[in-house]
């Protein structure tokens, strides 16, 4: 790997946990509760791998129309995961942050992810943003809401909004935009994450379900990524348009 080259922030859409159990005859639950291992993996390989930023799709607006067991095995994880990894992210130098509608969590989580954000907000190491309830949709009709607002007030002209007013008014505000978005278990779509944030993303799609990504998979997925020659929208060296 160059250590010149490795992507700042990396996106993950963390799918396949089902088939995965499915491949093994086990039930659904099981893959989560291994995807929450591989969650743990990824978390403490990636400083030493040069990222700085790690945003981790967890939990869809959409998901919450799963079997209720399932989503209360999902929260029940959640939880569990918040209280067991405090003491580890803290002592890893983890900032603990969130995307998405944290009031459609039951209030028990939400209290414990408020505690883990407060607990870890001074941390200078690896941001780890987690997706709860997120819809990139929402998310962007939500930063409208907020401009339209502004300008109904009089604080913003219509006209003076631009692209950088607007991803001021997105969740991910504070963070860079992903250099890499990983999607694992194949599926070659995007599932209403990032929706603006991914414009540039290089994007990696691996057959791999989620309980599978390790440590070397995330290692072939940034040597891709090092493959690849970013344009930004901007002429070739051989002169002809490109994205
Ligand atoms: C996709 O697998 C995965 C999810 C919907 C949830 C992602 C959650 C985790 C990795 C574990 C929970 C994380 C924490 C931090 C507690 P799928 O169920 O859609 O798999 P399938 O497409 O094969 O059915």
């Amino acid at each position: 790997m160059n250590p010149d080259q490795i992507p700042v922030h990396v996106a993950v859409i963390m799918d396949g946990n089902g088939r995965w159990a499915k491949s093994r005859g086990l039930p659904r639950i099981r893959g989560h509760q291994v995807g929450v291992e591989r969650v743990e993996e990824i978390i403490q390989s990636a400083p030493a791998l040069g990222i700085k930023y790690l945003t981790l799709y967890a939990f869809s607006k959409e998901n919450w129309r799963r079997p209720k067991d399932e989503v209360s095995f999902l929260m029940e994880l959640l939880g569990k995961y918040l209280d067991q990894k405090l003491e580890e992210m803290k002592r890893q130098n983890v900032v603990f942050n969130t995307i998405g509608h944290l009031d459609d969590l039951p209030a028990p989580i939400r209290e414990k992810i408020v505690r883990n954000k407060q607990e870890t907000r001074q941390n200078t190491g690896l941001v780890v943003t987690f997706a709860f309830s997120y819809s990139a949709r929402v998310e962007i009709t939500d930063a409208c809401r907020v401009l339209a607002e502004k300008a109904a007030q009089g604080e913003i002209r219509p006209a003076d909004i631009t692209e950088a007013t607007l991803a001021r008014h997105l969740y991910t505000a504070n963070l860079p935009d992903p250099d890499l978005l990983i999607r694992t278990s194949g599926e070659m779509r995007i599932s209403n994450f990032l929706l603006w944030q991914i414009s540039y993303t290089e994007l990696y799609v691996t057959e791999k379900y989620w309980p599978d990504f390790t440590r070397e998979e995330l290692v072939k997925a940034i040597q891709s990524y090092q493959t690849r020659e970013r344009r930004f929208g901007r002429t070739t060296a051989s002169g002809q348009e490109n994205a």
